[in-house]
Order: C-alpha cells, then structure tokens, then sequence
C-alpha cells in the first residue's frame, strides 16, 4: 500500500463533524465581526513569499514547498495566508474601494518542517486580515475576534501575550542596541542567529537553540525602545482590551516568525497545544504591501491552526456538537418492502428528511441493529401488512414510542416531531 505523505493527516468521516464545528464557529464569528470569506490559490509565485513573508524566516529558508512547474516557473505551495490575501487584496481593487476591508478566510498551508505534536507539513488555518486602519481600534477588533472565536469554542485555558515590535523608525534604534548586545557573544551562538545578526537581529530573540537562549533571554526589550507613536498605539490597544475585559500579558519574547510585522504582536497559547504552545498568532503589519513593492496600507491580522485547535478542544474536553444522525432508517421485511421503503425515503429526501435504507441486503434482525448503530431516530418498519394496510409502523428510539402512520402522512409526522 502506498501510505500518507509524512507530516500529512486524513481527516475521517467519523471526524470531520469536529472541523465542521470549528469552521462554523468561525464562520459564524467572522460574520459577526464583518468579516466576509476570500479564497486565493494554493500556490502563488514563488516571489510573493520572498517579499511578503521575507528572506530572513525559517519559512522562506527552509520550509516552503517550492518547484519549478512545466513552464519553467518557480511556483510554491502558500506557507501561510496573509502574503496571497495581500496580492489579492491588490489586484482585485480592494485597495480603492470601502475601507476597511476585513476578509477572513479557511485554508491548508504547508511547511517543509520536522513533523512533531501539533506540528505538520500539510496543515489548516483560520485567518483573519483586516486592511486600511493604522488605528489602534483595528488591533483591538481583530484581537477581539479572535478571543471571541476561542470563547466561542468554550475554551477557557488559552492566553494571550501581547508585545510591541514598534515600527522601522524606533526598531533601527533598537536593532543598533541589540547588536551591541549580541556582538561578544555572538562566536557562541548558533549559525542562524549570526546570519540573523546582519539581517534582522530582533529575530535572533525568537532562538529556539538553548546555547542562544541564554542570551536571549537578557537581551534588550523592544518594548523599551518605542517611540512617542508606537508607545501611544500600544497603550490605546491595551486600553481597548481593558475596557472589553480581554485578559492579557505583556511578552517582551514575543517577535513572531514573520517579516512583516510592526507594533501590535500577539499569539494566543495553551499547554496543550503540542511541543509549540502557540495555537494563534498575529499582528499589525503595515509595512507588508511596501515590501511586496506598493504603496504601503496599514494592515493586522491573525491565524489560528485548526490541528493545534482540535488539540485543545479535546484537552480542555471543550463542549462539541453531536455527530450529525440520520432522522430515519426505513426497514424493508422482504422484498416488496423493501422496494417501499426505498420509494419512501425518496419522498422524504425530497422534504429535506435525512434518511437511510438498506444497501446491504440484510436480514430484518441485521437491519434493526444497523438502525441502532446509524443512531437514526425513527426506524420506519414496512412488512407485507403495513404495505397492504398502506401504513408503517413508526418507532421513536427517543421515547421507545411506536405508533402506526399512514405513507402519506409520514413525512408530516416526522417533521412534526424532530
Ligand atoms: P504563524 O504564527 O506562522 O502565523 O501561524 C499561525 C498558526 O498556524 C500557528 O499559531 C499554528 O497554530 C498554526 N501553524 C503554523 N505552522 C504550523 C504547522 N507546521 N503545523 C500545524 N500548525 C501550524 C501566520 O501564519 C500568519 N500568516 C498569521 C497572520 C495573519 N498574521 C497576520 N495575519
């Protein structure tokens, strides 16, 4: 047999009520926000990643899904979502029309990386962006949908770190004290961080090498190194989240994996979100469209990856809706019942009443067992008598009631009582 593509999950039937529950939840909270769905392609040029992600992350270094496609260009799968709704955003006119524009938007991402707890090759997200507002109003907003889609979920257990990285001005100051910092050290720390050194040494503060960390964890903190702008931005985000009672703490660690990122940083965190912690992450990002070579429009978004989710519902035992169950299986005797019971589960399709019949050609006894596993509930029994008498015994597994009821007025009946 040929197996799975390593870092790749198959999402079973006997599952998948449980992303139907967090799509919905998401839909149903990006609506209340005035969020409306976009869909950009899986795979974009290569180059939008190189300037929208940037040259500096582990993403774009090592772990985009990269290829040359059979006109020779070099073509990638999407690492995540913000560069493609951005190219979107641009050429679909957005740009000039009502701002802002708020768009979310459900859809598999793919990262060459060692596949571990909560972390995939192939894996999903709900995202969020929200363009045309350097307000502090806009963090905030997007920040509240975000909590709002964990509550929403009945998670309690996840919290929010929030941080500033300031904007180019303050950051060139802090990134001159950061080299002064890093300089004699510097022979001792990992490969990476010494190229992040020349390049954008705040990501050097994101190390997850433990030889690095002991630096790191010294190092100066971006958060002192704000200017008037960035330092009034920050404190309006965190009064907006005071006064809508959106707990948070302030992380100096928090800096994000991504380029694009200016002032408001945040990522939401649960223990049981696998090795990582982090099950959303965001941020404003009003430097993104400059990067990719336009005009710059102010910008912050999030995501949220529904594997890492689904983790955290099941620990924290989070309230999920039931599977969904067929309304009614109808139970043919013999084989001219059979035939009825498969003309009628045709009629009460056509009324929209789930229902199933039996395929299988099993016995009666097999076919009430089937019902039961199904979890339908009314199990419709047609015999020779009920076809003769033109009405069906109708079992209500939900009070263990069973009452006759003619074949036209079943689909009235049942509607009636579901
Ligand atoms: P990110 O922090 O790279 O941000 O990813 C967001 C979330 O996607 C993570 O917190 C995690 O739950 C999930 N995720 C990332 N990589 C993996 C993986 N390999 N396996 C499983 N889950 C994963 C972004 O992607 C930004 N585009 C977020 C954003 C939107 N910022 C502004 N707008």
């Amino acid at each position: 047999m040929i197996n799975i593509p390593k870092g790749t999950k198959d999402v079973l039937p006997s599952e998948v009520y449980l992303w139907q529950h967090v799509e919905k939840t998401a839909r149903e909270t990006a609506a209340g926000f005035g969020f409306r769905e976009i869909r950009t392609p899986v795979f974009e040029h290569t180059e939008l990643f190189l300037r929208g992600v940037g040259d500096t992350t582990d993403i774009v270094n090592k772990e985009m899904y990269t290829f040359l496609d059979k006109g020779g260009r070099s073509i990638t799968l999407r690492p995540e979502g913000t560069a493609g709704v951005a190219r979107a955003f641009l050429e679909g006119g957005l740009a000039g029309g009502v701002l802002p524009a708020k768009m979310y938007y459900l859809i598999s991402a793919f990262r060459y990386e060692r596949p571990q707890a909560g972390r995939l090759r192939e894996f999903h997200q709900f995202g969020a962006e929200l363009y045309g507002s350097a307000s502090p109003y806009a963090d905030a907003e997007t920040i509240a949908l975000a909590d709002t889609f964990l509550k929403n979920l009945g998670l309690k257990a996840v919290t929010l770190k929030l941080n500033s990285i300031g904007c180019k001005h303050c950051r060139t100051e802090y990134h001159k004290a950061l080299k002064e910092y890093f300089a004699p050290h510097l022979h001792e720390m990992c490969e990476d961080c010494r190229a992040r050194y020349e390049k954008n040494p705040m990501r050097m503060i994101d190390c997850k090498e433990e030889r690095c960390k002991v630096y790191t964890a010294h190092a100066p903190r971006m958060l002192d190194y704000l200017c008037n702008d960035c330092k009034a931005h920050f404190e309006t985000v965190r009064e907006l989240l005071d006064e809508a009672k959106i707990a948070y703490t302030i992380d100096p660690s928090i800096v994000r994996g991504l380029d694009y990122y200016s002032r408001t940083v945040f990522e939401f965190a649960s223990a049981a979100a696998g090795a990582q912690g982090t099950v959303l992450g965001g941020g404003r990002y009003d430097t993104l469209l400059e990067q990719m070579g336009e005009k710059p429009i102010p910008a912050v978004g999030f995501a949220v990856g529904i594997e890492r989710l689904l983790m955290v519902i099941a620990a924290e035992n989070a309230p999920v809706p039931n599977e969904e169950r067929p309304a009614v299986y109808l139970l043919g005797m013999d084989a001219q019942s059979r035939k009825k019971a498969y003309l009628l589960a045709t009629q009460l399709r056509t009324e929209n009443i789930s229902c199933e019949v039996d395929l299988m050609e099993r016995s009666v006894k097999a076919q009430f067992k089937y019902a039961d596993k199904l979890g339908a509930r009314f199990t419709v029994v047609i015999g020779e008598s009920e076809c003769a008498a033109g009405a069906a015994e109708v079992k209500d597994m939900k009070n263990s009631s069973s009452e006759r009821v003619e074949f036209a007025r079943l689909a009235q009946y049942i509607k009636e009582r579901l």
